[in-house]
């Protein structure tokens, strides 16, 4: 703490006097501008400054602020200072308040340090991210784009033998090429099934309400028409909406749905369940239904590409699930599955916020 009268030190207690680092003879009579150096670190003029705060708190309003303050060594430190009016027998005061927070500020200034290096650090990683997703993207783009052209000529060529050649063939003969015919057709759906998931990640989302009911019931028609010897009971809660895509909505229910209809074919009784249910403040949308399941050991790892649970009795290709993912990442959502083997499993997701700026 110190006095001042007319601009000058006029007393001071021993914490000041080890904050400026000097005897009291050697303080008293000065001014503070005598203890700061003659620029603040913002650039303004000290003795300006000081001026006016002087007289601001002479005027009756205390004054709080920071100040670069100078030791009798002539270091610099930085300080928090506290400026009153007081009047004693009738004389007008200054009381300082000044407290050294150079190590706070150090302390503060490291920590700004870290925080920009930090944000730095994700901005590169994030950069660096979007750059291979992208290689990766445009990879397997080109990868499974380029790998039609041959494969269209194993199949033709194939398809040659067996038609043209059918008499010279044997029986063996035959059914070997049937199944060389059946690999290129699979892979072709392979390949539909990367290009199609490729697509996703680039193209960008066209956000307006989608209504999912309608959507799952097309769906489901859609699947009857194929096959319509099938008996299974369908629920579909009404009036489920979002804000999302309708082209990427429409992928991932066909997906789900599918899958649903695809894994309860063995069932009897069959039933798959479209709904939602409000979930801390979020809608959480489910396909449900009663076939196989699967083993719940295994429920991260179902949305791989090319990951599949389930044997040659189930067709497919193991990128649909990859492909919902994709489509409820594209959306800021969240997908996750939950099944027991042998009783159904039920496809959890969100569409959260949405990434419309994708590139
Ligand atoms: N409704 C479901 N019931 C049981 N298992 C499922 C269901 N949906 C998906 N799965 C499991 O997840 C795997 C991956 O699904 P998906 O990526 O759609 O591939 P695909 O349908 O081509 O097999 C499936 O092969 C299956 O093992
Ligand atoms: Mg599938």
């Amino acid at each position: 703490m110190l006095t001042l009268r007319d601009g000058r030190f006029t007393d001071c207690n021993p914490k000041a006097l080890e904050i400026f680092g000097c005897e009291r003879d050697a303080l008293l009579g000065k001014t503070p501008m005598d203890f700061s150096p003659p620029q603040q670190l913002d650039g303004a003029d000290s003795s300006v400054l000081a001026r006016k705060t002087i007289d601001a708190t002479l005027a009756g309003s205390p004054q709080s602020f920071e100040w670069l303050h100078r030791r009798a060594d002539g270091s610099n430190f930085e300080a928090d200072v506290h400026l009153t009016a007081v009047t004693l027998d009738g004389e007008s005061y200054l009381q300082g308040h000044v407290r050294d927070i150079s190590e706070r500020k150090a302390i503060e200034k490291e920590l700004e340090g870290y925080r920009k290096g930090l944000e730095e650090l994700v901005a590169l990683r994030t950069r660096e991210l979007e750059t291979a997703n992208h290689e990766l993207e445009s990879f397997s783009y080109s990868v499974s784009h380029d790998l039609r052209s041959p494969l269209r000529a194993i199949n033709g060529y194939s398809s040659i033998l067996r038609e043209d050649y059918a008499d010279v063939l044997d029986i063996t003969g035959a059914a070997y090429l049937q199944r060389i015919i059946g690999a290129t057709n699979r892979m072709s759906s392979l390949i539909d099934g990367l290009l199609a998931l490729s697509r996703l990640g680039s193209s960008a989302l066209q956000t307006k309400p989608v209504d999912l009911s309608a959507a799952a019931e097309s769906s489901l028609s859609r699947l009857q028409e194929h096959d319509p010897e099938r008996k299974i009971k369908i629920v579909i809660h009404p009036g489920m909406t979002s804000a999302s895509d309708s082209h990427f909505t429409d992928v991932l229910l066909d997906n789900l749905i599918g899958n649903a209809w695809k894994f309860t074919a063995q069932t009897t009784r069959a039933c798959i369940e479209v709904g939602s249910s409000e979930e801390s403040g979020e809608t959480v949308f489910f396909v449900r239904d009663n076939g196989v399941g699967f083993d719940m050991a295994y429920a991260d790892k179902l949305f791989g590409v090319f990951q599949r649970l389930h044997g040659e009795e189930h067709e497919g290709t193991g990128i649909g699930l990859a492909t919902v993912k994709r489509v409820v990442e594209r959306h800021g959502g969240r997908v996750w599955a939950e099944g027991v083997v042998g009783e159904g499993a039920c496809f959890y997701f969100t569409l959260g916020a949405v990434d419309s700026d994708a590139s």
